[in-house]
């Protein structure tokens, strides 16, 4: 049984059958062709933070799949009057056949699979969103090709979706260039990366911009650091994605944002709203990868 708690947790093989599954599965999506393999499964979702891409790409995905799904948050669960985790886990992974979680502490999750049944996913923790960069990878290929060898500027904070982009680009060859304001920078040992190789560190975001095939950044205040959202705003004045950022880029370069946005905040509207934009084809393929994802965890490699 394998759980998908952070992107290292599958090769970059199972990451290429991955991205050729959920194209197909895209196109029998779009073609209105039934595409029932996960028939009778059910999907356990619990989330203990905000969505609205998260819950919409995962609930519709699973019932796309000829599955059904049970939606369970803190507030109207006992996982909000202290049961513990480990009970949770034992409960829920005895009535369902696969579960998605959005927390808090990566401990959090990594506690509840040890002690889940069935396989577990990520759906957001306080470290990693491997299921947003596993749709953001699969955008870049259905619009320019390969990632491999290719440069992806990392404007922001370095959150949970910046370790993830460091653990992708150390897995699937290519490299990041990353700028943060002071005090935000992204810390290698939380990341999980082996070593330096596969990213640079810029002091000017403009310069981490230079030569990239994608430009890519975060809100400024992740949810969870609400506390910190006046200081924030200071701290990233400088850091947002500008037209002048986009066409430091290489010839072509995308430009991706895991949304929610806050246009005149971390990005302008010019920006994700301009021509370099992919950041709706990047939601919408949340919902595809993830039923390749939740296929692949459930039944392994399948052919038709
Ligand atoms: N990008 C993302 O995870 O969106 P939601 O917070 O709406 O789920």
């Amino acid at each position: 049984m394998k759980h998908y708690l952070q992107f290292k947790d599958l090769s970059a093989p199972e990451y290429a059958y991955l991205f050729a599954r959920a194209a197909l599965i895209k196109h029998k999506f779009k073609t209105y062709e039934k595409h029932h393999t996960l028939l009778d499964r059910t999907l356990a979702m619990i989330f203990e933070k905000a969505s609205t891409r998260t819950r919409v790409s995962f609930e519709a995905g699973m019932y796309q799949l000829g599955g059904s799904v049970v939606h369970l948050t803190t507030g109207d669960s006992q996982l909000g009057r202290a049961e513990p985790i480990e009970d949770s886990a034992r409960v829920i992974s005895r009535m369902t056949d696969i579960v998605m979680i959005r927390t808090f502490e990566q401990t959090k999750i990594e506690r509840f699979a040890a002690h889940s049944r069935v396989p577990v996913i990520n759906g957001l923790t306080n470290e990693f969103h491997p299921c947003q960069v596993l749709a953001d990878i699969f955008t870049y290929i259905e619009h320019r090709g390969s990632i491999v060898g290719k440069t992806v500027a990392w404007v922001g904070d370095g959150n949970n979706m910046a370790n993830t982009w460091l653990q992708a680009a150390d897995l699937l060859g290519f490299t990041v260039h990353v700028s943060t304001p002071r005090g935000y920078e992204v810390d290698q040992a939380i990341a999980g990366v082996r070593s330096a190789d596969s990213y640079r560190v810029f002091t000017d975001p403009l310069q981490a911009c230079r030569g990239a095939d994608l430009v890519t950044t975060d809100v400024w205040t992740s949810m969870g650091f609400e506390a910190e959202n006046a200081t924030r705003l200071q701290a990233f004045t400088s850091w947002r994605v500008s037209a002048a950022m986009m066409a430091a880029g290489a010839p072509g370069a995308l430009f991706m944002h895991c949304l929610p946005a806050h246009r005149g905040e971390e990005v302008d509207a010019e920006v994700i709203d301009g021509p370099h934009s992919v950041v709706w084809d990047e939601a919408e393929n949340r919902m595809h990868v993830q039923k390749a994802l939740m296929e692949y965890l459930l039944r392994g490699k399948l052919k038709e």
